[in-house]
């Protein structure tokens, strides 16, 4: 799978209605990604990183252009159909984790594991297993509240990764946290693509968080500019 592309972009459109007006976010966007990449999307505040990113995770839809996710053009799927998809290849990390605030961290995590076929014993291990790698085991029964800003991040990626999805997305994923912190999650992120092959796309403006990714693109005004990789 490594070198074949997952994500295939082509001519992407988007835009919004905002009381009778038509506001375009994103033109023209071509863009490829190859299994095993970790991607950085930068570009200025109101750039279109998000509208972009919740396009390729299957949140929105875009108005016109081809939108393909490890072979299956997702702007052709129905609105359910584009839920049961999403459930089986995206997980998502959000800028304020995002989590159940009346769940502890391991339900928190188990939390897309009660839409599969597993046991409650084969969820349970699971669930084990991701918060050992986010090195949370002894925060298991913790409440968000109870757990700092960086922990309740690492407690999210453990459930962005639970299911095992084809592609993780993150959308300022350190834009919450103190620089210790930060590194911790990146640290962590840098490792389940170096060692898990995870294909990780993350939108961010913080220079320190995408000089650990291992390609970079730019967007100005909805528009792909500069390139490395
Ligand atoms: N649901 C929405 N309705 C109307 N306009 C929106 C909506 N979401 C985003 N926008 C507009 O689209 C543009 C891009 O937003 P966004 O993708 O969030 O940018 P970024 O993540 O780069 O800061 C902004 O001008 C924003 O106001
Ligand atoms: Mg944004």
């Amino acid at each position: 799978m490594r070198d074949q592309r997952i994500v295939e972009i082509r001519n992407l459109s988007k835009s919004y209605q905002r009381g009778g007006q038509i506001v375009p976010v994103l033109s023209d966007i071509t863009l490829d990604i190859a299994s095993g990449e970790f991607v950085a999307l930068m570009g200025p505040s109101g750039s279109g990183k998000s509208t972009l990113l919740n396009l390729i995770a299957g949140i929105d839809k875009p108005d016109g252009g081809m939108l393909r996710v490890a072979g299956i053009d997702i702007a052709e799927l129905s609105e359910s159909e584009l839920a049961d998809w999403r459930a089986e290849h995206v997980g998502f990390i959000f800028q304020f984790y995002n989590l159940m605030p009346v769940l502890t961290a391991f339900e928190n995590v188990e939390l897309p594991l009660l839409l599969t076929r597993l046991t409650s014993g084969e969820r349970k291990s699971h669930v084990e297993t991701a918060l050992a790698m986010v090195s949370l085991s002894d925060r298991m029964e913790h409440y968000p509240s109870e757990l700092s800003g960086g922990q309740q991040q690492r407690v999210a990626i453990a459930r962005a990764i639970i299911t095992d999805p084809t592609i993780l997305v993150a959308d300022e994923p350190t834009g919450d946290l103190d620089r210790a912190s930060a590194e911790d999650i990146l640290n962590l992120m840098d490792r389940l693509n170096a060692e898990l092959g995870k294909t990780i796309i993350m939108v961010t403006h913080d220079p320190n968080a995408a000089r650990r990714a291992r390609s970079l693109r730019h967007l100005e005004k909805g528009v792909l500019t500069a390139d490395r990789s």
